[in-house]
């Protein structure tokens, strides 16, 4: 093996001669040219580990041809030759880069050694560049990954913040499944929960799945491909369902899935649910990227929804309460018990005939239960009083509203609702109380609340006039269209009315 490659310029043949014979014998290769210009285009086609240059030649002089190779070879070792002690010369060699020189006459060890050395250096050279190619490559890397993990995170933190700034079961589940969707772009998503009863998996938000699908899957716990995934607690990643054979068979959903991730929803050990994505929009498969994405959310998904589910217990709960209170006042008001519940069944009736969205037709409920909470905190003796009130009595009542609303009012959940029980005496012509609002200026579900609660109040029996019969009470609204009352609020009643009083 070669103790190195070695080519010499020097015009002097018989010096080339002399060193390529020696440095032979001592198992370099040697080549050698007498013309330093030959030898730059041999040098730029040719690879060399040492470069051996006289510095005295007619054609060029030898800094000229230091520089002229180190112009397309920085890396070249140069090793000059200097025939007699030019130190100034050699001084300037080795400034500009050359490793180093030998003297004439030549000690043959001791060019050997210097030959060695610069072999030995040069690999030394290219290792050293290697590895900080390397190492900065790898630097690179590491910073685009420290940056892909940071966006990562940042998204994940983002997300979290988004799905935990709603308490409502709902809206959480649907910024969830939108995030998602948005983030990874996916034919579908759905997120499955676990019913306590019947101890089955249903659809409770999804994304690109059918009306048949949402409303018809119930999976139990280790059927099919979720619950599966519920029963054993563990995430799945299949980057191609055809081929995977633990979920290959498991694949009977009505819809085509070829990659997908599941993970299982689990709070404080306990699984409550199936978070499932189906099928990127690019076709490819889905990756450890996606995976850990969804399982960074996952957690906040599960407190999410647990925290929804708890608000949505303490709410009904709080409303039971309220609505068991509701009564008691319809019967301290000397309604019958179920004032609150006919005024709901009418506001509801009319309000789905006008239209309305689902939430709003959901505050107006909540609304006609709570309307008349502040009346516990009337006198019995007025609300009772067989007699016409007196001013000062009348006023008493009229502060009702504004009771409820101050007994409501620490209820975040309820400021849609209590904005309702607030306005429903409030009238059309801007004659009622407290405010005095008119029109439109009331809200369309305070509105309807008074044409609701003002008829059952007409044919009810009060301690001070006897009930009206239901027709009289129908010509009485009828006769305050448009003053009293909203004259299309009314009109939408009229319409419904005689499917509406054949209650009990
Ligand atoms: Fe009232």
């Amino acid at each position: 093996m070669s103790e190195g490659k070695i080519f010499v310029i020097d015009d002097e043949l018989v010096m080339c001669e002399l060193l390529r014979d020696l440095l032979q014998e001592r198992g370099f290769e040697v080549s050698y040219v007498t013309n330093p210009l030959e030898g730059i285009e041999k040098i730029k086609k040719e690879d060399f580990d040492v470069i051996v240059t006289d510095l005295k030649m007619p054609q060029i002089d030898g800094i000229s041809l230091i520089k002229e190779i180190f112009s397309f070879l920085p890396d070249a070792i140069i090793v000059v030759i200097t025939g007699y002690p030019s130190f100034e010369t050699v001084q300037t060699a080795l400034k500009m880069g050359a490793y180093n020189y030998i003297a004439k006459p030549f000690n043959i060890d001791e060019v050997s050694f210097i030959m060695k050395k610069a072999v030995a250096f040069r690999y030394l050279n290219i290792a050293n560049k290697k590895l900080i190619k390397d190492i900065n490559e790898h630097n690179e890397k590491l910073e685009e990954k420290v940056k892909e993990r940071t966006a990562e995170l940042g998204l994940i933190y983002k997300i979290t913040q988004d799905i935990t700034s709603t308490l409502k079961l709902d809206e959480t589940l649907t910024v969830i499944i939108e995030r998602i969707t948005s983030t990874l772009r996916i034919e579908m998503c759905s997120i499955l929960l676990l019913d306590n009863k019947t101890q089955e998996l249903t659809i409770k938000a999804s994304k690109g799945l059918t009306e048949d699908i949402i409303k018809n899957t119930r999976i139990k716990m280790g059927e099919k491909i979720s619950g599966w995934v519920l029963k054993n607690k563990q995430d799945v990643l299949v980057e191609d369902i055809e081929k995977d054979p633990l979920f290959a068979k498991r694949n009977q959903e009505k819809y085509y899935t070829h990659s997908f991730i599941s993970i299982p929803l689990i709070i404080k050990d306990k699984p409550i649910g199936v978070l499932n994505v189906n099928n990127k929009i690019s076709k490819e498969p889905f990756n450890e990227n996606d995976f850990r994405f969804l399982k960074g959310i996952s957690q906040s998904i599960s407190i999410a929804i647990e925290n929804a589910q708890l608000y949505t217990s303490l709410e009904n709960t709080y409303l039971n309460t309220v609505s068991a209170l509701t009564s008691a006042i319809d019967i301290k008001d000397h309604y019958t018990h179920s004032h609150s519940e006919h005024v709901t069944k009418y506001a509801l009736a009319i309000a789905k005939e006008i239209g309305l969205p689902e939430q709003e037709i959901c505050y107006i409920k909540q609304a006609c239960q709570l309307h008349d909470l502040g009346k516990i905190g009337i006198n019995d003796t007025i609300l009772s009083k067989t007699t016409k009130l007196t001013e000062k009595e009348w006023e008493e009542i009229k502060k009702h509203p504004l009771k409820s609303v101050d007994i409501l009012k620490p209820l975040d959940f309820l400021k849609e609702v209590i904005t309702l029980v607030e306005q429903h005496h409030e009238r059309y012509d801007g004659k009622g109380y407290p405010y005095g609002l008119k029109g439109e200026e009331i809200k369309i579900g305070a509105r309807i609340i008074a044409v609701a609660d003002s008829f059952d109040a007409m044919t009810t029996e009060r301690p001070y006039r006897k009930a009206l019969s239901l027709q009289e009470a129908i010509e009485e609204i009828k006769r305050n269209k448009g003053t009293q009352f909203d004259p299309n609020i009314v009109d939408v009643f009229l319409k419904i009315v005689p499917k509406l009083i054949n209650y009990d």
